[in-house]
């Protein structure tokens, strides 16, 4: 008989910047207080990524260089590599071709995928369908943004919600119960008004007058982002768990997108999970967009066993938005 195979996430690495902006920092920047923003968000700091020239890709780069090391992997053996990012360093070529070239992985081929704060759960969910299908054996799957690159830190609405970081998981063919099981995944375009940036695409190039009007930075309406995040987030999160059979009990842990404490707080609730089973450092990070979901499997990798019943959850511009069921396949660090 012939067994499935599944995808299974087999290392993680991961980079934060050294620069930590805090809510004490941005209040000299902005008309803002660390009491509103810990209240409103959730945030008591995030990294930023400084330095003439660095970019999206350094950090990529950094997460896959600690990922090869921890799985014992060498840059030729990788022979996919697709990259979660919103600011990629460049409209083209691809970032993913630029962790590539910086991190000596030669005989991959790879691209990026913007799902805005989905794109590392749309990611991983296509890099599985490679693995799954066995033409590839091993696979990168970067989160990586730089979101400071397009911050506008005269707008207190959204300079404090936004930070920088990289993390990157490694997918490998594996025959057993673990592995990646299942994915619900959504898009709905008529969002897309509530959450974007409006010039340095093929709508609107850059001219002087967009630099102006300040239209290369975030775009939000806060608060329809608000409301659907906040729904659709817990709606597709418990779906999954209905549809194999998990409990409170029966689940280890939820990853969720580090967007809101608040949007967080109410998917657990609607889950019925437990705050000790919620991976949160949106205090320490902020919403690093592509990044939040790997990020947070990299500081909890020691805690984590073979066999864990993790869900990862995302909402993000387009809208785009989903759940993840995973078994997970190794007991605690890979150093
Ligand atoms: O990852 C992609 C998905 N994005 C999200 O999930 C973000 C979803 N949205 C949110 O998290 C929240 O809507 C925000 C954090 C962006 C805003 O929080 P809110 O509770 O919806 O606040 P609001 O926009 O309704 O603003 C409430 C008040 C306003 O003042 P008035 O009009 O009531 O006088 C704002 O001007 O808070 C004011 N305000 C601030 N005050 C101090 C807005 N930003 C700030 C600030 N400091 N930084």
């Amino acid at each position: 008989m012939m067994t499935k195979i599944r995808a299974a996430i087999t290392g993680v690495g991961g980079y934060v910047p050294d620069y930590v902006l805090t809510n004490e920092e941005l209040s000299k920047m902005v008309d803002t207080s660390d009491e509103w923003i810990m209240t409103r968000i959730g945030i008591k700091e995030r990294r930023i990524l400084k330095g003439e020239g660095k970019a999206t890709s350094d950090m990529g780069a950094e997460a896959v260089k600690q990922l090869l090391a921890k799985t014992n992997t060498l840059p030729e053996e990788v022979d996919m590599l697709i990259c979660g990012v919103v600011t990629p360093d460049m409209l083209f070529p691809a970032t993913a071709n630029i962790i590539a070239d910086k991190t000596n992985i030669r005989n991959a081929f790879g691209f990026d995928m913007n799902a805005g704060c989905s794109s590392f759960l749309f990611a991983l969910n296509t890099a599985a369908k490679f693995v799954e299908s066995g033409s590839h054996k091993k696979v990168v799957v970067v989160g990586a943004d730089k979101m400071s690159s397009i911050v506008d830190y005269t707008d207190r609405a959204t300079c404090p919600i936004f930070g920088d970081g990289a993390a990157a998981v490694m997918l490998e063919p594996v025959s057993g119960e673990d592995g990646i099981i299942d994915a619900m995944l959504h898009s709905d375009g008529i969002g897309r008004v509530h959450l974007h940036q409006k010039a340095g695409g093929s709508l609107q190039p850059p001219t002087h007058h967009t630099i102006e009007a300040r239209q290369h930075y975030i775009y939000q309406e806060g608060q329809p982002v608000f409301k659907w995040a906040v729904s659709k987030m817990a709606d597709v999160s418990v779906e999954m768990m209905q549809r194999h059979e998990l409990t409170a009990d029966s689940l280890a842990w939820l990853v969720p997108h580090q967007a809101n404490m608040r949007i967080i707080e109410a998917t657990a609730q609607r889950m019925g999970l437990s705050r000790e089973k919620v991976m949160i450092n949106i205090q320490r990070y902020g919403n690093t967009t592509s990044a939040t979901l790997p990020l947070c499997l990299w500081e909890w990798e020691s805690q984590l066993k073979k066999g864990d019943n993790i869900i990862l959850a995302a909402f993000g511009a387009g809208f785009t938005w989903g759940s993840l069921y995973l078994r997970w396949a190794y007991d605690g660090d890979k150093i």
